[in-house]
């Protein structure tokens, strides 16, 4: 879905002040979080001349659409990416634009993964959970290692304007995660406009909004309704064995032990 030349071309991607980023790991609520930014961001988005869908509004940064040239796109661009911080454009590094970085448990995050690749043709299908864990562990996955994507970015952050946020608050508090984007953002939200965009970016809401849940890709790239799948947290207790959990957890404490992070696993 890209080439060298075009990850190439992102070491002199020209950054604006009023750019807005949305960075995660596959699966970890990223067509979420783009309904959010996008609806936050809609009377910004007017002078752009296709806003058929989010993935017109906001396009990932690393598969560019039929070589589309974002120079000529007009403030605010934003863009959405699963690129770890040494493949992002270097002058983000100038803080000038603003990244939102979403992290989900590792647990939900595997199992999403591994029903994802059923959908996605151009993924290999896994021939077991068990099989598909020991790639994920391994980094062996595309978009590399949740580990290291997670690491990097939070060691990285004082280079970036950047605010964090975890798809287990999302769920849990969705009103006061659309809040804090948009203050990050700059974007002051009414009470009303604050109530419609969390009505809208409900999973049951956006399960049903065609511009939003990605069944307007074609059905020979993705089964349908297939980024929308169950929408919460814990749901790894039902895919992990009692063995594959300790393993695991013995994993994620060696590797994430000096990082501060918690996560609500359930
Ligand atoms: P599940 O597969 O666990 O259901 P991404 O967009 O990064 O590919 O992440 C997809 C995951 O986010 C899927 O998780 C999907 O169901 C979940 N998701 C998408 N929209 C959501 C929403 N509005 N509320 C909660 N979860 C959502």
């Amino acid at each position: 879905m890209t080439t060298a030349e075009h990850m190439d071309s992102l070491q002199s991607f020209r950054i604006r002040d009023s750019d807005i980023f949305l960075v995660t790991y596959p699966k970890s609520g990223t067509i979420w979080t783009q309904n959010i930014i996008t609806l936050i961001c809609e009377s910004d988005l007017q002078h752009n001349s296709d806003v058929s869908n989010n993935l017109k509004k906001m396009p990932w940064l690393e598969f560019p659409e039929g070589h589309a040239d974002y120079s000529s796109r007009p403030s605010p661009r934003l863009f959405t990416s699963h690129l770890p911080p040494r493949l992002m454009p270097p002058e983000l590094k100038g803080k000038k634009a603003k990244i939102v970085y979403v992290r989900r448990n590792p647990k939900d995050n595997v199992v999403s993964y591994f029903h994802f690749c059923h959908a996605w043709t151009t993924l290999e299908t896994p021939k077991s959970f068990e099989e598909f864990l020991q790639q994920y562990l391994a980094g062996d996955v595309a978009g590399s290692s949740w580990f290291d994507h997670v690491r990097e970015w939070y060691t990285h952050r004082h280079q970036y304007d950047i605010l964090f946020l975890t798809y287990e608050h999302m769920i849990l508090d969705l009103r006061s995660a659309v809040e804090k984007i948009s203050k990050f953002l700059g974007r002051d939200l009414s009470e009303a406009a604050l109530c419609d965009i969390v009505e809208k970016t409900t999973f049951k809401n956006m399960k049903k909004d065609p511009k939003a849940n990605y069944e307007f890709l074609p059905e020979d790239l993705l089964q349908k309704g297939q980024f929308m799948r169950k929408g919460m947290f814990g749901d790894w207790k039902n895919t992990f064995t009692v063995a594959q959990n300790e393993m695991f957890d013995q994993i994620y404490q060696e590797k994430m032990k000096d990082l501060p992070f918690t996560f609500t696993w359930e």
